[in-house]
């Protein structure tokens, strides 16, 4: 079975972490971030992988790449077509009035906008492929409040109830979702930059810090590849999709 996977964030952390698992996997990979990485295996035969720089926060350049046949071509030849979307931005981490403008309409861009657009060019360019999975990377901070993180925290649950209504047409025979499995998925906490970034906040800011702090002293933080297994485990299995808004410290 020739699977393909659009994988957004490839460049860093769990990104990486997941283009090497799913390269080992026998997948084909196309990672869209602004930097480009070397993976540490090549991708098995008959695979590829390929990567697209690419600014998400750019909504115009982003509208550009998907209205080329670049990324739909590889999906019209898949047998099953994966769309995970993982890059995301912490900032800003402030209190609400104490912000930068520019900061929030970044994280809004990245962590929705590109989502929701890369999600709604996915349902319509796969609609003949088989099988075809969309991942959304969630977060904790999407179903509990955190002060300093208002952004964000706002921004993942919109992803959340994103797939709410996008599960709900995913069962209409119309829609051009019908059939997609769908998962909205928190990871769990991650040793990746954006944790060294978390640790980074001053505590004025981020009030929460301290309980941060002790899961990195601690050794308490998830390896990005450990994550990248079991999500990869989880997207493979029958069950994926089952629950669309989930969090894989609670699956296997
Ligand atoms: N780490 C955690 O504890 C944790 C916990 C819960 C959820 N998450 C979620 O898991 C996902 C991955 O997080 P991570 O910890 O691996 O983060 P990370 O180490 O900061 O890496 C973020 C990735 O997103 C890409 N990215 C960020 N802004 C981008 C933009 N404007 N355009 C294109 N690519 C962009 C980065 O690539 P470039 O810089 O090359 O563009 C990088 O590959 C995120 O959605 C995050 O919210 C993480």
């Amino acid at each position: 079975m020739k699977t393909l996977v659009i994988l957004t964030g490839h460049s860093r952390g769990l990104g990486a972490a997941l283009t090497d698992e799913l390269l080992g996997l026998g997948c084909s990979v196309i990672g869209l971030s602004r930097k480009s990485l070397v993976p540490k295996g090549a991708a098995k035969p008959g695979c590829f992988f390929d990567q697209v720089a690419i600014d998400l926060a750019d909504s115009e350049a982003l509208g550009r790449l998907l209205a080329d046949d670049c990324l739909s071509k590889p999906i019209r030849d898949a047998d099953r077509a994966i769309l995970i979307n993982n890059a995301g931005l912490l900032n800003p981490v402030g209190l609400v009035g104490e912000q930068s403008p520019t900061e929030i309409a970044q994280s809004v861009s990245t962590n929705v906008t590109a989502v929701l657009m890369l999600t709604n060019w996915f349902a319509k360019v796969s609609q003949k492929t088989a099988d075809r999975r969309l991942v959304q990377v969630s977060s904790g901070a999407a179903r509990s409040a955190y002060s300093g993180w208002s952004v964000y925290c706002a921004t993942k649950a919109a992803l959340d109830h994103h797939v709410r209504c996008l599960a709900m047409e995913a069962e209409q025979p119309h829609s051009p979702s019908f059939g997609l499995k769908i998962c909205s998925l928190a990871p769990g906490v991650i040793d990746t930059d954006m944790q060294a970034q978390v640790r980074a906040s001053d505590l004025a800011s981020f009030p929460m810090r301290p309980k941060f702090d002790e899961l990195k002293a601690s050794g308490s933080l998830a390896s990005p590849e450990d994550v990248s297994q079991r999500l990869c485990k989880h997207l493979f299995s029958d069950g994926f999709g089952k629950d669309p808004v989930a969090d894989l410290r609670s699956i296997g």
